[in-house]
């Protein structure tokens, strides 16, 4: 008998583009893991106006996000793929699991207090929420794996602290998820300022690549990339900026470490960094474009959203039925 996969659970906020670091550290893992797992991935709309969106500019950002996705080889054969707000479980659920979450325990949250400060003119109830949302979202499908940043850890931690309490009061409902770190494609590091994660928030435009940055632009920022005076080709601690390109030029080819040093073994930056230009160009073309088609046929990006939801509004309401039951709630 095939044994049962297991599950793996991922969102991302719709806010804004997708970078080469969004891509090489998470996106491209994830395609490769649609075979082993239970894969099931979503676009977080609820979570993304705990900060103001602007309407039109959030929903074209979720087309954008799922259509962004799809070309980087997220398959809606494979995987559950949908939009957070469509299964109203999420929101449902996460008001029952704030009845199990101390205001003590949300107040500790590092990322409520970075973005309060952040955010200080609009410190809203939704905000202060946003592990118990994450949690629920979580929760409700069961995983066993949950890929995150290290910057999601501490939600992860409550969400097993919830899922844990719930349990005990009542009798096991949850499968208590474990982070996935994996051997993540590794940290894509900024190029202006190599020390530094590659982010869209980076003030400085050229410190990063976005997944639809077009050929010329790609180019020209990877020419500007910071490196340093020393003009050889190799990984090493105190070179944070050429590491950070050769990582990220033998993600493209598909090379190792060594293969790319010795590839540029007496060669300069001057021919390094142009190189490592084109494999990106080469490696986004088709993502870019496939982006580009998907969201000119906006009813087949429709049609994956909603067979998204209704597939996972099955595993959902599952959940949901089973906690209502738990607490008491009378059986409609
Ligand atoms: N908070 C996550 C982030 O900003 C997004 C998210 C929402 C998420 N719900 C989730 C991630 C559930 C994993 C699981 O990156």
């Amino acid at each position: 008998m095939e044994e049962q996969k297991k599950r793996m659970l991922s969102m991302v906020q719709p806010s804004g583009h997708l970078t080469l670091g969004n891509y090489l550290g998470a996106i491209r893992n994830w395609t490769t893991l649609q075979d082993e797992y239970d894969c099931v991935f979503a676009l977080a709309d609820l979570h993304a106006i705990t900060v103001r969106q602007k309407p039109a500019d959030l929903r074209r950002n979720t087309y954008e996000v799922l259509a962004q996705y799809m070309a980087a080889g997220l398959d809606p054969e494979k995987s559950v793929l949908f939009i957070q707000s469509h299964v109203a479980a999420h929101a449902q659920l996460a008001w029952v699991l704030n009845c199990y979450t101390m205001f003590g325990e949300l107040s500790r949250m590092t990322q409520f207090k970075d973005k309060s400060r952040s955010h200080a003119d609009n410190i809203n109830a939704g905000l202060f929420d946003y592990p118990v949302l994450m949690a629920a979202d979580i929760l409700l499908y069961q995983p066993n794996y949950v890929p995150v940043g290290i910057d999601q850890l501490q939600h992860i931690e409550i969400c097993r602290d919830i899922a844990q309490r719930f349990n005990s009061a009542y009798s096991e409902t949850f499968t208590i998820p474990e982070p996935y770190l994996g051997k993540m494609g590794g940290k894509v590091m900024s190029l202006s300022e190599p020390t530094k994660k590659m982010s869209k928030s980076d003030p400085n435009p050229n410190g990063f690549i976005l997944l639809m940055d077009k050929p010329e632009d790609i180019m020209r920022k990877f020419k500007r990339a910071v490196t340093d005076s020393d003009m050889r080709v190799v990984c090493r601690e105190d070179k944070p900026g050429v590491s950070n390109l050769i990582t990220i030029y033998a993600q493209a080819t598909g090379k190792t470490i060594e293969e790319v040093e010795a590839e540029f073994e007496g060669k300069g930056y001057g021919e390094f960094k142009p190189a490592v230009g084109e494999a990106v160009v080469e490696m986004l073309r088709p993502i870019r474009e496939e982006t580009e088609r998907l969201l000119g046929d906006k009813a087949y990006l429709e049609k994956v959203y909603r067979d998204g939801a209704q597939k996972a509004e099955r595993i959902a309401q599952r959940t949901l039925d089973k906690v209502y039951r738990k607490v008491g709630f009378v059986k409609r």
